[in-house]
């Protein structure tokens, strides 16, 4: 049934394992023995609830997600949650402090995903945006995001900030926070106000959601990913929002906060077990059964060895290439992503001979993004070891040449 496939390196959506579309292709026709397809079936059956509850679950046993927060399902993607985490952080900090002439938002800017919700959080206003950090000061070329900062140039100035920012994985620019508390890449969660054990911070894990297990999970407000990475197709958001983030936020706009669309209210889709309206069905189902392969697999324990391995082989053939003055890193060492691998061919026509060299090969959308250019190898959950190293065996080979 998947002959023909190609490797998929896309950034995403991207590659899911052939297994688990095959399993979907029959849940298409008939879902759980339901005689309905799964596209088709009402949300609110008994079938689907049992299964949308099995996928919170999941989620919850592999991440280890604490009773204190909540596991949320919604639409939107990522760029939805650039202005959710906002309105409902927004409108927490009005019922928490209703007095306050000013609020901050702080935002920790690491890449092109990051430096788009700050925009985001300024464009809706209610706050005062804060940028703690702009990794592109301490970049070669002090333009492009090539690496984490030192801890030392962070700069979390307010002590009562409504939200604190930072996004994981930049999947556009190839970086990434370690997921190491000793490594000078890792997020300085030391460095966070210490002065109250509820802070607002807000991650966003689209792009390496369930790769790894997350640090300090119990630590976060919000952490939320698209599906459409390591878990499924687009049209899903999971939210892991910790319970005291699911304010009242009709009561917070009497105290001035912005009037917040109930789709996007914490409080309406928790309250309403994520079924507050017709969810991605779909996109949940896939989800659903390529979560359960990932446990049966070993879970994000599993996936973070397995996505080391690739990554590092891959690293090492850059490295290789950048000796023969073939490849250049886009990335400085120590803060590469794991996920999305980004380089550059050196040379006139060098780029297109490669792109076209692993196209004919059958490995297809390597291609960087269009805003930074170059190649990127996107090495997602579903990207076996395998896969990995044909790309590599390509790599060597074309220094060969
Ligand atoms: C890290 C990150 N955040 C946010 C987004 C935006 O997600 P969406 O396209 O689902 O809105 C993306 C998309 O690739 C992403 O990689």
């Amino acid at each position: 049934m998947s002959d023909g496939r190609v490797i998929n390196f896309g950034a995403g959506p991207s590659a899911l394992p052939a297994s688990v579309l095959e399993e979907a292709a029959k849940g298409l026709l008939n879902f759980n023995g339901t005689g309905i397809g799964i596209a088709e079936i009402s949300h609110r059956s008994k079938e689907f609830t049992a299964f949308l509850a099995e996928v919170e679950s999941l989620i919850r046993s592999q991440l280890d997600v604490p009773e204190t927060h909540s596991i949320l399902f919604t639409q939107g993607g990522g760029s939805a949650q650039f202005s959710a985490v906002v309105l409902n952080l927004l409108a927490r900090h009005h019922l928490l402090n209703p007095d306050l002439p000013e609020r901050d938002l702080d935002y920790v800017v690491t890449g092109s995903w990051s430096k788009k919700a700050a925009e985001e959080a300024r464009r809706l206003g209610g706050g005062r945006v804060n940028v703690v950090v702009d990794a592109r000061a301490s970049s070669k070329d002090g333009r492009t995001f090539d690496s984490i900062p030192a801890h030392a140039s962070y700069s979390f100035t307010s002590p009562n900030p409504a939200l604190i920012y930072y996004c994981e994985n930049e999947t556009v620019d190839g970086v990434e926070f370690s997921n190491d508390a000793s490594s000078p890449a890792s997020f300085p969660f030391h460095l966070l106000p210490q002065n109250t054990p509820l802070l607002p911070l807000v991650g966003d894990y689209s792009s390496s959601f369930m790769s790894r297990p997350i640090p300090r999970l119990a630590d976060h407000a919000i952490i939320y990913a698209g599906a459409q990475k390591n878990i499924g197709p687009a049209g899903l958001t999971i939210l892991i929002v910790r319970k005291d983030c699911l304010v009242d936020v009709d009561a917070a706009a009497k105290l001035g906060a912005a009037p917040v669309p109930l789709t996007m209210a914490y409080k309406t889709l928790a309250d309403n077990s994520s079924v507050y309206n017709t969810p991605a069905v779909l996109p949940i189902y896939i989800s659903g059964l390529v979560l359960r392969r990932s446990a049966e697999q070993g879970g994000v324990q599993y996936y973070e060895a397995l996505n080391k391995r690739k990554a590092d082989k891959l690293y090492a053939a850059i490295k290789e290439g950048e000796a023969r003055g073939v490849f250049r890193a886009k990335v400085k060492e120590g803060s590469g992503s794991l996920m999305n691998v980004v380089f550059d061919v050196v040379g006139d026509g060098a780029e297109a001979k490669f792109i076209s060299g692993a196209e004919a090969l059958g490995m297809k959308a390597i291609k960087g993004h269009r805003s930074v250019g170059g190649i990127r190898v996107s090495l997602y959950n579903a990207v076996t070891e395998e896969q990995t190293d044909v790309i590599v065996a390509f790599m060597k080979s074309f220094l060969a040449q």
